[in-house]
């Protein structure tokens, strides 16, 4: 493969193989623990996929059932009914919890069933701190929906360590990061972020959706709880809507496990298996999103019709210097800007290889308008975004073309 036009970075580009040892646990009832040293991407095929011990099937099966027969009355042999718990999903928890580095996970039916599961554990009067770039649908959800349930929220610059640690009330119970953010790819410092909430007596929760723990690891940073769209880069595939929850507090999980049987916002197990197979290949998948968007930011950098590109890996972005002490590279997102709305919207839909479609982190590049699309829900609130600018997920094709898609369609 010709070495694709890039800038100049820093952090890996994907060789390193030494990643953290793998938690103890996963999530409370998967299969036999294997050794605890192996590496993140060996992780990311055997933990909770040991073979099916009857048939040795080397896939975790697809348990396509709503129930299971007991052998007696109240005695069901390891579940009862699959909204409280199926095979599929605990072998996808298992491994979601060791990539994390946490020690349990649970997974949804999508990002925002994660969310707001996470968001029913908090009382009418409790207060959240969001940061002023979060995907809109979280900030949706609070403004208009968690609102008449009594909650509140302030969002800030979480950039802005003064303005971040002034939003904190005594009220706050959670303090709501995502990192890096969107469709701005600004970077929050985690650490920062988690002592912030430590010192209010709030969790701090990171939605890691556009790092995934490949390049990001919050737990290890101090967060107490990590929030995923599984439909995005551990799926990859653009092929399911997920959502997964992982932390290592035993309180948290236990209240989240009750609510994720109470709420009912699980996953199907066919999604589960998707979500699986998708994980197996994610630190090769984001090795090669994060070469396609350098390809892609070098090219973009040097064009006179972009008038400003975000990336966080930079060195001119203010989140640089934390995005390569907290990230081992800087992801597959990239956005920018050109002269007008009319022309975002004739390059959005004048590529061929970057499908024009909302959604991110598939093996395909998509290319899309956040204003009257992804971010429509947030027009004329403080998350509101210029409708110049134009968001692409880099997928996994060969950066080459994918820059070449780029100059034809800016021409
Ligand atoms: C960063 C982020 N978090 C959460 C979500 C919500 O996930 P889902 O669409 O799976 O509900 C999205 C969806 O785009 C997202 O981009």
């Amino acid at each position: 493969m010709d070495d694709p036009p890039g800038v100049a970075m820093t952090g890996s580009s994907g060789e390193r193989s030494e990643r953290s040892p793998a938690p103890r646990g996963g999530s409370r009832s998967g299969p036999a623990e294997p050794d605890e040293a192996m590496r993140f991407e060996t992780r990311a095929i055997h933990v909770g996929q040991d073979p099916d011990a009857e048939f040795g099937a080397v896939n975790v099966p697809i348990y396509q059932t709503s129930t299971y027969a007991q052998p007696a009355v109240g005695k069901p042999k390891a579940y009862d009914y699959a909204r409280g718990g199926n095979p599929t999903r605990e072998a996808l928890q298992h491994v979601l919890a060791s990539l994390e580095s946490g020690t349990s996970a649970l997974s949804f039916s999508s990002g925002l069933g994660a969310t707001t599961t996470l968001l029913l554990t908090l009382k009418p009067g409790d207060h959240v701190v969001l940061a002023d770039d979060v995907y809109g649908g979280t900030y949706r959800l609070l403004a208009r929906v968690m609102d008449a349930w009594g909650l509140t929220f302030t969002t800030v610059d979480m950039g802005d360590l003064v303005a971040f640690a002034n939003a904190v009330r005594e009220e706050t119970r959670l303090v709501w990061v995502e990192t890096p953010t969107n469709p701005f790819l600004k970077v929050v410092d985690i650490a920062e972020a988690a002592r912030i909430a430590r010192e209010a007596g709030a969790r701090c929760v990171v939605d890691n959706t556009f790092a995934t723990p490949y390049l990001q690891r919050p737990l290890e940073l101090g967060a107490d709880v990590v929030v995923h769209s599984v439909t995005k880069y551990l799926g990859g595939h653009s092929d399911l809507i997920g959502g997964a929850i992982v932390t290592s507090d035993d309180e948290l999980i236990e209240r989240l496990t009750f609510l994720q049987n109470a709420a009912g916002a699980v996953p199907g197990p066919m999604d589960c298996y998707l979500a699986l197979r998708g994980v197996k290949t994610l630190a090769l998948r984001m090795q090669a999103h994060c070469r396609g968007a350098r390809a892609v930011v070098g090219f973009l950098q040097a064009h006179p019709k972009v008038t400003r590109v975000h990336y966080p890996g930079l060195p001119g972005n203010p989140g640089f210097e934390v995005a390569v002490r907290q990230m081992e590279d800087f992801g597959g997102m990239v956005s920018f800007e050109v002269v007008s709305r009319d022309e975002a919207i004739r390059v959005a839909e004048s590529t061929r290889l970057f499908f024009l479609a909302e959604s991110l982190g598939g093996v395909e590049s998509l290319i899309e308008v956040p204003a009257p699309m992804t971010h429509a829900s947030v027009t004329g609130s403080p998350l509101e975004v210029p409708d110049t600018l134009i968001r692409l997920s880099v997928g996994i094709e060969h950066p080459n073309d994918l820059v070449a898609d780029l100059e034809r369609a800016l021409g």
